[in-house]
């Protein structure tokens, strides 16, 4: 069978995973093309994964390389512009989260999208094809939990990686700590309480590292969501979570409760001594996710070869975008926003 040529642009902290993952797990992928504007990541694309097709202008690929499918894991900013050149040059598309950091770029991105309904569009919002995420899914579609009425979301990097993320916010494109982390926890709200948001109270705090807010954005945020059918939302995100990666969510229904990850836990295994019980904690997304990267690329790259739509739309990515714009609004004005 014919593989799906797929060409990845940006080699950062993720952009080596998905890279990874084309060019040696994901069954019918071939990774052909590589483009970044850095040196080491071309060096890691010739090297590590010995792709020869190597370009440092995004555009340049999309003109010359031999390519059925684009990856696009470049700052967040330039999300749906990339995305919208490769649907028009033909190729499918892959595109990590957020969609955009504003509503016109994608109102854009759609519009591409409904240009050509014969090519594949998927965002990566991961944690849906994570195992215990999509769990909670199904258990929540068949009524075990009764009518889900809130969410409580918790999501913490590692104050290990501090350093990364205060570079990460000072570099721009990111959109922000609500756009750039929070938007999963909107996703997932969206996604369990099959509602859409209409309001929102946000506000931050930086204790730890003054740089965040130098940088014009806050080591950590705190929201509550209002939904349309009246569920809502609580959310907290974090740049120095003490412990580990700590992303935690728990789902409340009127006939039980679904919690996932109260311990982020490295693995299943627990030190007993002189200082109790002890088990390590995941350090990173990469650790945390790293069989939902995989999943999530399985799962578009057999769409595209079988014909099927994949469950994460650009609608979603416009939603959770404009939830996102919403909270990052009533963050910097500690105004109730309404999500219209
Ligand atoms: N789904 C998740 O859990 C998750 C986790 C981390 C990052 N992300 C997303 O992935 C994207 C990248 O994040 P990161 O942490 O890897 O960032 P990063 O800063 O580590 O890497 C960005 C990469 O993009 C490249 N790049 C920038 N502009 C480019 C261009 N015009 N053409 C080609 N390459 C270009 C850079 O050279 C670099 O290799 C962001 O949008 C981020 O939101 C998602």
């Amino acid at each position: 069978m014919k593989k799906l040529r797929v060409g990845v642009a940006g080699l950062g902290r993720l952009g080596r995973v998905h890279a990874a993952n084309l060019a040696y797990r994901v069954p019918g992928a071939e990774l052909t093309a590589a483009c970044t504007v850095t040196g080491t990541g071309v060096d890691f694309a010739k090297n590590e994964l010995g792709v020869r097709d190597v370009y440092t202008s995004y555009e340049d690929m999309l003109a010359n390389a031999d390519i059925d499918a684009v990856a696009i894991v470049t700052a967040s900013a330039d999300h749906c512009r990339q995305a919208e050149l490769a649907l028009d040059a033909g190729k499918h598309v892959f595109c990590e989260k957020p969609l955009g950091v504003d509503l016109d770029q994608c109102r854009r991105a759609e519009a591409a999208v409904e240009r050509h309904p014969e090519l594949t569009f998927m965002l990566g919002f991961m944690r849906r094809y994570d195992a215990s995420y999509a769990y909670a899914k199904r258990k929540i579609d068949e009524g075990a939990i009764g009518v889900p009425y809130m969410v409580k979301a918790t999501a913490m990097d590692p104050a290990s990686a501090a350093a990364d993320f205060i570079r990460y916010a000072q570099a721009g494109g990111s959109g922000g700590i609500f756009l750039d982390l929070g938007i999963h926890d909107m996703d997932l709200m969206r996604w369990y309480l099959g509602s859409e948001a209409v309001e929102v109270h946000a506000m931050g705090a930086t204790f730890r590292h003054p740089e965040f807010r130098a940088a014009g954005d806050d080591e950590t945020g705190a929201a509550m969501y209002r939904f349309a059918n009246g569920a809502v939302g609580m959310m907290h995100i974090g740049r120095i979570g003490p412990h580990g990666y700590h992303v935690e969510t728990e789902i409340v229904g009127t006939e039980g409760i679904i919690r996932i990850s109260a311990v982020p836990e490295k693995n299943l295994a627990m030190l007993y001594d002189k200082n109790g019980a002890c088990t390590e904690c995941v350090q990173g997304f990469q650790e945390r996710f790293a069989d939902a990267y995989l999943a999530e690329l399985e799962q578009f790259v057999t769409c595209v070869l079988e014909g099927r739509k994949p469950g994460v739309t650009v609608y979603d990515g416009t939603a959770s975008t404009k939830m996102g714009f919403a909270t990052v609004e009533s963050w910097r004005t500690g105004k109730i926003v309404e999500i219209q």
